[in-house]
């Protein structure tokens, strides 16, 4: 039988990481990779359910999947990742003729639950804690991953891969789903992420992410009592040759301690570049949202950042139109964007996520037109900022890890691309002149112009040998 896989992938790096993961299992039991799902003998989607959007966006697609399965009874098509986890039965119930369920914690039961399939064995279910009755087969609540097992061929580029060193979220913010998705905050042993980290390394990669919902609450105890937190597991990274790289996402504002940012500053491979999400400017919203922290807590935390790293990006995500937000809440907001002046912002509408403790208490009371003015408002202001402090890197020169063609690639009179990207220590995009060749180098290029989300720039040096210029 033909073991032909299409995997479409949405949500966070988590679920890139994940798909990854999926994927080189999969090789390793013979599958191969399609870029279609006519082609495939099975088609996989990894979901995500942390707005609504997403997960309507995966339903559509499984709507326009529904007639080639009915010409092909034979192609297998499973829901993996969050969406899975959360809707469990349900998604067979909307989408009945999905032959396979598997939530976060149970990807690597993907290749035997495709055998069961093969050998006819009906519809196949594999989630964390049981919700409803009717399935065929309930995995008990597992949060094993299998992340040694990589695949080269499916990173976002041979020389940038996602390390995870955190599963799981405990945090709770009422509004957020992904707690309920991917179970308890756990952090994965330091001796299995150095040894990771090394393969990565001889397998060609520069630059490594880490990934945790929380990065930098990191914290794993080993069995003789010794506790390794982000700082510790940052200077046991530094050392590895062929590294040159190191950043990490998404962190929790309240766990950005002075020694952590110390060591940051004191390891130039990795990037002082910080995703700290404020979500609101308003202390009355924060405590709804359950963020754990105050405005004049989370500007402790920016000044100490701005004290100890002076030249560190920050950046942030928000939430507008959350429940009960005012015209006054959503002035703070804009106020701490202007006060920040963050690298960049991810904005979103507020989306009820069922099984939240938002969902259940508080009213999604912020009609959709607020919403969308609210988001378009801030995003304005967040982009001017943006545009101003870029700008103000015009003539100066910065250290570009080239990552690939830009997305409109120009291409010279004989179909060469001459358009290239990358980004700077600090997470900026640049584009400058180029060829494919200078993909996974480190180049300084000149800044020449500036928008609010890209550099362009010209190259000045063939490649960079010192790491560790922060712009
Ligand atoms: N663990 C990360 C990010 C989690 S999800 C953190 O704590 O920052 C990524 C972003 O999605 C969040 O930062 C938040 O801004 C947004 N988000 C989460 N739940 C949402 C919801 N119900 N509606 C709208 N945006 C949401
Ligand atoms: Fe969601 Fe909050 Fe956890 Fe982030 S910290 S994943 S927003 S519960
Ligand atoms: Fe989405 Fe799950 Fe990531 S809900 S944002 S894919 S952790």
């Amino acid at each position: 039988m033909n073991k032909r896989v299409y995997i479409k992938t949405v949500g966070c790096q988590m679920n890139v990481l994940d798909s990854e993961m999926v994927i080189a299992d999969l090789k390793r039991h013979g599958y191969t990779v399609v870029d279609s799902p006519k082609q495939a003998d099975c088609v996989l989607y990894n979901t995500c359910s942390v707005r609504e959007h997403a997960e309507e966006k995966i339903y559509s697609a499984l709507g326009k999947i529904r007639e080639t399965k009915q010409r092909d009874p034979s192609k297998l098509i499973g829901v993996l990742g969050c969406m899975a986890q959360k809707d469990q039965e349900i998604v067979f119930r909307r989408a009945p003729y999905v032959d396979l369920v598997v939530g976060p914690g149970q990807l690597h039961t993907i290749p035997d639950l495709l055998e069961k399939l093969r050998n006819g064995e009906g519809r196949q279910l594999a989630v964390s804690l049981k919700r409803n009755e009717g399935s065929q087969a309930v995995i008990a609540r597992s949060h094993e991953t299998f992340d040694p097992l990589r695949d080269p061929a499916m990173r976002p580029t041979p020389f940038q891969a996602y390390l995870r060193i955190q599963i799981g979220c405990d945090k709770f913010c009422t509004y957020c789903v992904v707690p309920n998705t991917r179970g308890p905050e756990q952090g994965r042993s330091p001796q299995q992420i150095v040894a990771e980290a090394r393969t990565l390394s001889d397998q060609g990669c520069r630059e490594i992410t880490l990934l945790g919902q929380t990065v930098n609450s990191y914290k794993f105890r080993s069995d003789d009592g010794t506790t390794t937190d982000m700082a510790d597991l940052l200077e046991q990274l530094h050392p590895i040759d062929g590294i040159d790289r190191i950043k990490f996402v998404t962190n929790y504002p309240k766990d950005m301690t002075a020694r952590l940012l110390e060591t940051i500053r004191d390891l130039p491979k990795v990037s002082p570049y910080l995703h700290v999400p404020a979500q609101s400017g308003s202390d009355t919203v924060l405590k709804r949202m359950k963020r754990g922290y105050t405005i004049a807590e989370y500007m402790e935390m920016f000044d100490r950042v701005q004290q100890i790293l002076p030249q560190a990006s920050i950046s942030s995500d928000f939430i507008v139109g959350f429940s009960g937000e005012t015209e006054d809440d959503f002035r703070k907001t804009i106020e701490l964007v202007e006060r920040c002046r963050f690298k960049n912002s991810f904005i979103f509408q507020y989306s009820v996520r069922p099984g939240t403790k938002a969902a259940e208490r508080l009213p999604d009371d912020i009609p959709r037109e607020v919403k969308v003015r609210r988001n378009n408002e801030l995003l304005a202001v967040q982009d001017a900022i943006a545009q101003e402090d870029n700008r103000k890197l015009i003539g100066r020169h910065v250290e570009v890890l080239v990552e690939g063609p830009s997305k409109k690639a120009r291409k010279d009179e004989h179909g060469h691309v001459v358009q290239m990207t990358g980004r700077t220590h600090c997470d900026r995009i640049v584009v400058f002149d180029g060829n494919r060749r200078q993909a996974g180098q480190f180049l300084e290029v000149q800044v020449d112009d500036a928008s609010s989300h890209t550099l362009v720039g010209r190259v000045k040096t063939v490649e960079v040998v010192t790491i560790g210029s922060t712009v």
